[in-house]
């Protein structure tokens, strides 16, 4: 029976800061991974979001370090990289994180710019963090990444067309690249988180409204609303050695949402 084998490791999460004050998902799992041992390299664009994460993980006495980085930016992945490498050694696990709501609209109303702009932050990002990443991995003969992605890859019924495609994106990119690095001992997966009560959601345009949270709670068949823990928890998982026979999973972490819904009460049995 195999413990978490997390302590000791080596792990990088993008977004590990969180848009607003609170915990996203990217600052869940970097405390919880610093919890169990795991150093951590917290990378943001925004380096105030990722040291306040910091601060958290100082607090808990655990090891962490931030690093000011647009995950975008091939450069720029590939000097977090080395400086993780450079602080601590190894590499052993990479948490994708990064990814944004990004523009709106349909195919025929959607701004173009916008639409390739955000999908190089949601889905090249997570493939540029791997180029640099993978190589590291190969050397320990084995590594874990977690994509985030979202149930809205999973589905239809979103009301922008950018968001959607590019968690789908991340979604068979997690299997792909699973098969790909599966031989070399590196395991890829995907959470496909639902509606979250996070920064990104209440800290975004207007907020979300206290009868927006209670309808999506009603909905969820747990009847529960779900936080950045929530997530941070199933990376926690998906890297430690608990899952060490798991690849290319799409693990949805969202109270039964993709699993159906509450629907309405049942019809009348039928007469015999
Ligand atoms: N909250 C939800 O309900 C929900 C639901 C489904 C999926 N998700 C997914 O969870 C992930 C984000 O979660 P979070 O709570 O950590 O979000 P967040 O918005 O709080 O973002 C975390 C950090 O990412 C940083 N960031 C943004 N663009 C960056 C870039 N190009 N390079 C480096 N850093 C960058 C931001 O500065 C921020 O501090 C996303 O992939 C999102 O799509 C969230």
């Amino acid at each position: 029976m195999p413990d978490m084998g997390l302590t000791g490791k080596v792990a990088i999460v993008t977004g590990a800061g969180s848009r607003a004050d609170g915990i996203g998902n990217g600052r869940a799992a970097a405390i919880l991974l610093a919890r169990e041992g795991v150093k951590v390299l917290l990378i943001d664009a925004t380096v105030k979001n990722a040291e306040a994460t910091k601060a958290v993980i100082d607090k808990e006495g655990n090891t962490s370090m931030v690093v000011e980085a647009d995950v975008t930016v091939p450069k720029s992945c590939e000097a977090a990289v080395a400086r993780t490498v450079a602080a601590w050694g190894r590499l052993d696990i990479l948490v994708n994180n990064v990814g944004v709501g990004g523009s709106g609209g349909n195919a025929v109303d959607l701004d173009l710019e916008a639409w390739d702009r955000d999908l190089r932050i949601n889905v090249t990002s997570m493939m540029l963090m791997a180029r640099y990443a993978i190589p590291e991995m190969r050397k320990q003969k084995g590594g874990a990444i977690v994509n985030i992605a979202s149930v809205a890859g999973l589905r239809g019924g979103h009301s922008g067309l950018l968001y959607p495609t590019s968690k789908g994106a991340v979604v068979n990119m997690t299997r792909a690249m699973a098969a790909h690095h599966g031989p070399e001992g590196i395991r890829v997966n995907c959470i496909a988180p639902g509606m979250v009560y996070t920064p990104m959601v209440y800290a975004r345009g207007n907020g979300m409204s206290e009868e927006l949270r209670d309808s999506r709670r009603k909905r969820s068949l747990l009847q529960t609303e779900g936080s950045g823990w929530d997530i941070g928890n199933g990376v926690v998982y998906l890297v430690s050695d608990m899952a060490r026979w798991v690849t290319g999973v799409i693990h949805p972490i969202d109270a039964g949402a993709t699993a159906g819904s509450l629907g309405s009460p049942s019809p009348p049995p039928d007469k015999r």
